[in-house]
């Protein structure tokens, strides 16, 4: 999923930055989710991983990531997928030869989905569709009427208890992942595109979501500030935003397709939906940690690592970001120190800053000048990751 801050192609430094802080088991917490994709790798690992994030969309990507357990039969649906051919396995993400017999009901299912099924108008080919009203070109009129009738038929099954909830989250995840391959946007959904891109022109495919094998975490979706209080872990992973865009007014769409089958008709999320972009209201999941007002950010941050009970924390941020190195590092030594604030030198020798060279998200690039400010002696494409690991002062005596 192209999400904003995606750490995909950074798990294995984080694995290592969390290694090196002396944390090889136990139980990670992964604060601000996003796409899961942190918190997936690490129960790949052996990790028992629980999560949060603010976003709907979110909690469904944790849910299949962390508290999957195995390939879903679909027996409660099996006389619509029975007698057909299972779709080709290029569809099956990530699994072993020998695992794509345990994923037959999911490819023959997806067969159902995409072929048997009639397409249908529904609230994606009104709001999000050249075909509505407004306008609004995020799917072309064939994909949109494609997820309506995908989406209703997932509320239907669910409405008539055929669908455990883990199938229920699988096959939303799978929705969500196939609508973002063909979304005609350019990094976010924060604006669709004028003129259709070639992506957005495919037919829309459903893939199987690339679970992993590993302990059963848990997932959430709380404000972190909130939540913190409640966790016992041995490593906190923080993930925060790092500039003033919100998610949910960049993500709105993933989060409409998140909520649709949970609903009893499209009605509610339609009567809600408003601006040039259809945006959901977003105001409940507007976080400070994006805001640049006066010490917002840093206070709001402040107040999430200050009640962390953690052993240790691994900190991914943009060199870009709202707050600066100094502040982070200061945040962190003031954490690991706090009942021993004597021992300053020896939080200060537990810290480890990686500096990882990374090339910038797509959006970034094409945005506003708000939102695009390359650091100093870095050229347009690079943006520099910043990965602080600090384990708190009584642990380093243990
Ligand atoms: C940089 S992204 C995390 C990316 C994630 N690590 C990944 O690999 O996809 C930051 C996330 O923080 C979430 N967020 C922002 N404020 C939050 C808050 N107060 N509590 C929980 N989550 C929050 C956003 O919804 C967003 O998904």
């Amino acid at each position: 999923m192209r999400w904003l801050g995606n750490k995909t192609p950074l798990l294995e430094e984080i694995l290592l930055a969390a290694e090196r802080a002396g944390f090889q088991g136990g139980t990670v917490c992964d604060l601000f989710a996003g796409s899961g994709a942190v918190g997936r790798f690490f129960r790949s690992r052996g990790f028992h991983v629980v999560s949060t994030d603010l976003m709907h969309c979110s909690l469904a990507f944790q849910k299949v990531y962390l508290e999957c357990p195995g390939p879903p039969s679909f027996l409660g649906v099996q006389q619509f997928w029975d007698q057909l051919e299972p779709i080709d396995a290029s569809r099956l993400h990530d699994a072993e030869p020998q695992d794509i017999s345990s994923w037959t009901p999911f490819l023959k299912l997806i067969r159902y989905l995409e072929e048997e099924l009639p397409a249908m108008e529904g609230i994606l080919v009104r709001q999000f569709s050249p075909a509505g009203a407004a306008g609004r070109g995020y799917l072309t009129p064939e994909n949109a009427a494609r997820i309506d009738a995908i989406i209703h038929q997932i509320r239907s099954w669910r409405i008539s208890g055929l669908l455990d909830e883990s199938e229920i989250w699988l096959l939303i995840v799978s929705v969500i992942d196939a609508a973002d391959r063909v979304a005609n946007i350019s990094g976010t959904y924060g604006a669709y595109l004028k003129s259709w891109q070639q992506n957005s022109l495919h037919d829309l495919k459903l893939r199987i979501p690339s679970t992993v094998e590993g302990p059963v975490g848990e997932a959430h979706r709380c404000d972190a500030s909130d939540w913190i209080e409640q966790v016992d872990c041995d490593l906190l992973y923080l993930d925060p935003p790092y500039n003033q865009r919100q998610y949910g007014a960049n993500y709105h769409l993933p989060e409409v397709l998140s909520l649709l089958p949970m609903e009893e008709s499209d009605d509610s999320i339609e009567a809600q939906l408003y601006g040039k972009t259809g945006l959901l209201p977003w105001k409940d999941v507007a976080s400070p940690l994006c805001s640049r007002r006066g010490t917002e950010c840093r206070d709001s941050m402040e107040t999430v690592i200050q009640r962390a009970r953690a052993r240790g924390i691994v900190f991914s941020y943009s060199e870009e970001g709202i707050l600066s190195r100094d502040q982070i590092e200061q945040m962190l030594y003031r954490w690991a120190v706090q009942e021993h604030p004597s021992d300053a030198s020896v939080a200060s020798r537990a810290n480890i800053l990686h500096e990882i060279p990374y090339r910038r998200f797509k959006s970034d690039r094409s945005g506003s000048a708000r939102n695009f400010r390359p650091a100093e002696g870095r050229t347009e494409d690079e943006v520099h990751e910043w990965l602080f690991a600090i384990r708190r002062v009584q642990e380093e005596r243990c």
